[in-house]
């Protein structure tokens, strides 16, 4: 068992792999004069547990990325409008008769910005025809900095997509070229110039910490050159070597050195540091935004809240049913466009699905709202839902979790300290 005294030499040894936490990817949305309403809008929307997200996956890229093991292809590209379709399909089927309220839309990839204008709108012409889509949604999609132009911005405001999520990983040329990227910094610049030409004011930045050859300083330099673009959110990931990727390969066969934990470490807390200083509010373990901009969409997940996944490989969560539907873009959609009856929220391409115990849902529950530092978990809805405390539940695994600083209770709410946030891994395995 650990003693408090040990707390500190675990914190030592173990921040540097910790930060690996800090890396959940999520799968991964003019609005300006709504905004200052949006606040309120989307905190009495939250209040209705009903209301749905929908991830909606684009499976497509022109290139794949040496760390990337998302569910994409370099070769269907010839697939998009019929995928386009079979999506819109999926969408009516999975909405069956009800038109059930949503808040938030996110087209995730792969690249979501290869998909023509003519495919989005089919899209999301079949969304608003099968559900509610609140006024003020957040419509967000994730784009690839080389493959956008000013009238594509311009034809996705008319789509009403509001929100924007550029994965730029860095601004270090040979950073990335070492992730495998096709971009320069000057393509970046220019995506994020005629992005805000269009109208696009609430934009998020992607960047990866933790690459093999990246320096503290090289890493500074890419957090300082992206704050200078003034983003209203930025995503900060730890590099994943995943199994099977070239990355994994270049250091098995020693072409480069693995990533260095510790260094990581150091580069995620200088990164607490600058954006505090730009005035960013660090509200989840690897996303800092402007006052009031937090992605919506996201906050569904880390709250727990319901989402539809749908297109290839998208994973859901609602009515208590976790589900994944089939990865493959040909299956997906051979599996589309035969009728087999479905109910929510579950559609014919869903190729597994698990309901949750108590035991599932109490996890999920606590590593999903720890990861949100302002908000934390709420125990007074945990005892409402699972009638128990916290406290009477985690017993002595809480109280230890107290002592050592890792985690505090403000308000009713249980939330990561700064101790805490560095070692959240530790935080979540002890706590499931
Ligand atoms: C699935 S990508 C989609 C965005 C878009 N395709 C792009 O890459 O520009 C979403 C984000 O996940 C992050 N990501 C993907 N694979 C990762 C890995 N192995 N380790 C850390 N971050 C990763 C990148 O920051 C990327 O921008
Ligand atoms: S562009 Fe994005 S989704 Fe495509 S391979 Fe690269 S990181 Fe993965």
């Amino acid at each position: 068992m650990l003693l408090p005294n040990h707390v500190f030499i675990l914190y030592t040894l173990l921040r540097a792999l910790s930060v690996i936490v800090a890396n959940i990817k999520v799968e991964t949305q003019d609005f300006a004069s709504l905004r200052s309403n949006q606040t309120q809008d989307f905190a009495s929307l939250h209040q209705n547990q009903t209301m749905l997200s929908l991830y909606l996956h684009i499976p497509f890229c022109q290139h794949r990325c040496s760390y990337c093991d998302f569910n994409t292809y370099t070769s269907l590209g010839d697939l998009q409008e019929v995928y386009a379709r079979a999506l819109a399909d999926e969408v009516a089927a999975v909405a069956g008769n009800e038109r059930r309220p949503v808040q938030t839309i996110f087209f995730g990839g792969g690249t979501p910005s290869l998909m023509s204008a003519a495919s989005l709108d089919h899209i999301l012409q079949a969304v608003h025809t099968h559900f509610d889509v609140a006024a003020a949604a957040e419509i967000s999609m994730e784009c690839n900095p080389g493959t956008i132009s000013a009238a594509y911005f311009a034809q996705l405001r008319q789509l009403g997509i509001n929100r924007l999520s550029f994965g730029v990983q860095s601004v270090v040329a040979s950073e990335l070229q070492l992730l495998g990227r096709t971009h320069t910094h000057d393509t970046v610049v220019t995506a994020v110039r005629l992005a805000q030409q269009a109208g696009f004011d609430d934009f998020n930045l992607d960047l990866i910490y933790g690459v093999p050859g990246q320096t503290l300083p090289s890493w500074e330099t890419s957090v300082r050159t992206l704050l200078d673009l003034a983003p209203t959110h930025l995503s900060l990931y730890c590099l994943t070597v995943e199994p099977g990727t070239p990355m994994q390969s270049y250091i098995r066969t020693g072409k480069i050195t693995p990533p260095d934990p510790d260094l990581a470490a150091d580069q995620y807390e200088l990164a607490c540091q600058l954006m505090a200083e730009a005035g960013y509010d660090h509200y989840e373990i690897s996303n800092w935004c402007k006052p009031g901009r937090e992605c919506q969409h996201n906050l569904t997940y880390w709250r727990n809240g319901d989402y539809l996944g749908l297109g290839a490989g998208a994973h859901g969560h609602a009515d208590g049913i976790r589900y994944h539907v089939v990865k493959q873009p040909r299956t997906y959609i051979k599996r589309i466009a035969t009728p087999a009856a479905t109910t929510f929220p579950l559609s014919p391409a869903v190729k597994a699905q698990y309901s949750l115990d108590q035991a599932d849902q109490i996890s999920d529950t606590v590593i999903t709202q720890l990861r949100l530092l302002n908000e934390g978990l709420d125990m007074t809805a945990f005892e409402q839902r699972f009638g128990r405390t916290p406290q009477a539940h985690f017993g002595d695994t809480l109280t230890q979790l107290l002592d050592w600083e890792m985690v505090a209770i403000h308000d009713h709410q249980l939330r990561l300290t700064e101790k805490g946030v560095f070692l959240s891994n530790q935080v979540f395995h002890r706590l499931i």
